[in-house]
């Protein structure tokens, strides 16, 4: 396997978040379950779900505020489009990052109907001032304006139609806790288990008019980091593999070859995910190390390690967070085959 080092992060074929190649067009919008009956996987989280949204349909009220926290790519966005769908109201969509000024807010909020889903990603970015203008949204759905300057300001409160937030992010800890206190609701997503990757997997071909059979979806859900929005990549990529060098069908062999030229593993890591484990193993000695030292040690970003490659090493148990820092696991020495002095087995 060849291993590269300038790693071009945007384009990184495991990156769980949003990439070029995640075209937004029709058939990745369908792609996207419309209700929580199509939607695999997350059981706790859908059953609450479901709970909470016929309880509020049945009083005719609107849904509290929910907070869904987790690692990329596990299907936030679409899990808030079903909400709205079920709830059978608008869905507006925006991030903490477009919402510059308070007045962006404003604009958002007047502009809702009774009812509507607003959802916000990455709302662990939104500025303290705009989070000032946030509050009274959600607890009285109120917006406070303040007229004028100095001693002949006056604050007057605008009242806005009742709405649900529903927020999403990578990061619950770095959430305010006034923030964090109005969700009524907070769910977090876990990574898939091959299984249900599985059946997404399965799904999606059927949607795109893939043929796939069962030993080629399980092979692709094993190298899919437990993420649903990197099996749909593959599973595009992998289809034109098998367009070319076999007969269309996507079979555990044709993943094989499409998934080992793309330099993912069989378990799904990278080139990204080998040079970190083999800096700790070969530049700390298995750990424990701290998340900055190995950051700039391989060159990456602290909080690209730590919300993309650490969830899913940490589930294979690869690695282990200790209050002393990261440490390598003996089955990621195992699975990179060296040896306890970083030496290559034989
Ligand atoms: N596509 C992406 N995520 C999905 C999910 N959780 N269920 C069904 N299809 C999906």
């Amino acid at each position: 396997m060849i291993e590269t080092n300038d790693f071009d992060l945007e384009n990184r074929i495991v990156a769980p978040e949003v990439i070029k190649a995640d075209t937004t067009d029709d058939v990745d919008l369908n792609l996207r379950p419309k209700t929580l009956d199509e939607y695999i996987g997350q059981e706790m989280v859908k059953e609450n779900l479901k709970i909470y949204i016929e309880a509020a349909k049945k009083r005719g009220d609107t849904l509290d505020h929910v907070l869904l926290y987790g690692p990329p790519g596990l299907g936030k966005t679409t899990l808030s489009g079903i909400i709205a769908h079920e709830m059978g109201v608008n869905f507006r969509v925006t991030s903490g990052p477009a919402i510059e000024k308070p007045g962006d807010l404003a604009a958002l909020l007047t502009n809702l109907q009774e009812g509507d889903v607003l959802f916000i990603d990455e709302i662990h970015r939104l500025s303290r001032a705009i989070e000032e203008v946030l509050y009274p949204a959600l607890e009285d759905f109120a917006l406070d304006i303040i007229i004028g300057k100095g001693p002949s300001a006056r604050s007057i409160r605008l009242d806005l139609n009742k709405f649900t937030l529903v927020g999403a992010t990578t990061r619950a800890g770095q959430l305010t806790s006034p923030l964090r206190d109005r969700f009524g609701v907070i769910q977090r997503l876990e990574l898939y288990s091959k299984e249900e990757l599985c059946d997404i997997i399965m799904r999606s071909s059927v949607i795109l008019g893939v043929a796939c059979d069962k030993e080629g979806a399980y092979e692709l859900a094993s190298r899919s980091r437990g993420t649903p929005r990197i099996a749909n990549r593959f599973l595009k990529r992998v289809r034109d593999y098998a367009d070319v060098m076999g007969n269309g069908k996507v079979t555990k062999e044709i993943v094989k070859i499409a998934l080992d030229r793309m330099e993912v593993d069989d378990l799904g890591l990278d080139g990204l995910d080998r040079r970190l484990l083999t800096m700790m193993i070969k530049g700390y000695n298995g750990g424990p190390v701290g998340l900055e030292t190995l950051a700039s040690a391989i060159g990456e970003e602290a909080v690209t390690i730590e919300d993309v490659c650490e969830p899913y090493l940490m589930q294979l148990g690869f690695i282990a967070r200790t209050p002393r820092g990261r440490c390598a696991t003996e089955l990621a020495y195992k699975h990179l085959g060296l040896l306890k002095d970083g030496q290559t087995t034989l």
